[in-house]
């Protein structure tokens, strides 16, 4: 008898997953069988966890806060992305029974602001706010852009002046404090510090977006971020929150596992009028 494929994303605290609803929906869109579900997974009883979900039949996990940097040491193979950023948020069975890393974290980013939302980064000036896990994961794939340059600033700027070093043969970075930015403009300001999950914002000098910049928050919610505010009060001409980078990574994860690429346009869509629908 054959069972059903399984797959779940592990996470603490992992309540507000929305991650099986949209994989449901791509194993709709794309006529496939099988369960994803959410789980509470500590660090503490990761690693067992995730030999027991494998063992037990499961085919791919995918790995949120604060579980990515478990994820990436977990794995048998790291594929070039979890190389780079030392984490991984997607793990997969592979068919000689041992488990491959990668991380869709920075490709999810860019394909949701470059095919979904048109903003380019080639030749842009860009600030990530954060030095953590999240802003990592999306280094690479920014700096393969060519964007003209990307200032990390971070509360602690010891960790962004470490990130900046750890990245800085990809292409031009600079590290600062959040007070350092007076005076200059960007094209784009990403956020990826944990605050906006906290409800709270970088403490952020005004004039630093460029006419016409953009604002994108990694994290998202029910309502707009405190970040996503703050750029429509700064002038943004769009200031979104990270809804479809999450349906991204997660169409990133699904082919890699499925050998299938979902439609992500539809899903987002729905997860909006969900959202809109819930507000
Ligand atoms: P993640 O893996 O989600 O990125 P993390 O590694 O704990 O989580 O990093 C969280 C990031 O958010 C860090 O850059 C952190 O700044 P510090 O390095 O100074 O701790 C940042 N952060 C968290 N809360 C913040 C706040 N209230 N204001 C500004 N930055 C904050």
């Amino acid at each position: 008898m054959s069972q059903i494929d399984r797959y779940a994303v592990f996470g603490h605290p992992i309540g507000h997953s929305k991650s099986p609803r949209i994989h449901a929906l791509f194993a709709e869109q794309t006529g496939q069988s099988l369960v994803y579900t959410a789980e509470d997974v500590s660090p503490e009883t990761f690693e067992p966890r995730v030999w027991e979900f494998f063992r037990e039949g499961g085919k791919g996990l995918n790995c949120t806060v604060p579980l990515k940097e478990l994820a990436y040491r977990i794995a048998d193979t790291l594929g070039e992305r979890a190389r780079r950023g030392k984490a991984a948020n997607t793990l997969a069975l592979m068919p000689n029974g041992t488990i491959l890393a990668d991380n869709t974290d920075g490709l999810g980013l860019v394909r949701d602001l470059t095919v979904n939302l048109g903003v380019g980064i080639e030749r842009r000036r860009i600030l990530l706010l954060g030095a953590g896990g999240a802003s990592r994961g999306i280094l690479a794939p920014l700096l393969e852009l060519k964007p003209e340059r990307i200032a990390i600033a971070n509360r602690t700027v010891a960790k962004a002046v470490g990130l900046a070093g750890e990245f800085g043969d990809l292409g031009p970075i600079q590290a600062c404090g959040f007070e350092d930015l007076a005076g200059e403009t960007y094209d784009l300001i990403l956020n990826a510090t944990a605050a906006s999950l906290d409800g709270d914002l970088p403490n952020l000098p005004e004039g630093i977006l460029a006419e016409g910049g953009s604002c994108y928050d990694l994290a998202y919610g029910k309502e707009p971020t405190p970040f996503v505010r703050w750029g429509i009060r700064a002038g943004a001409a769009l200031s979104v929150d990270g809804i479809g980078m999450l349906v991204e990574q997660a169409a990133e994860a699904f082919t890699l596992w499925r050998g299938v690429r979902p439609a992500t346009r539809p899903v987002i869509e729905a997860l909006n009028a969900e959202r809109n629908a819930a507000a």
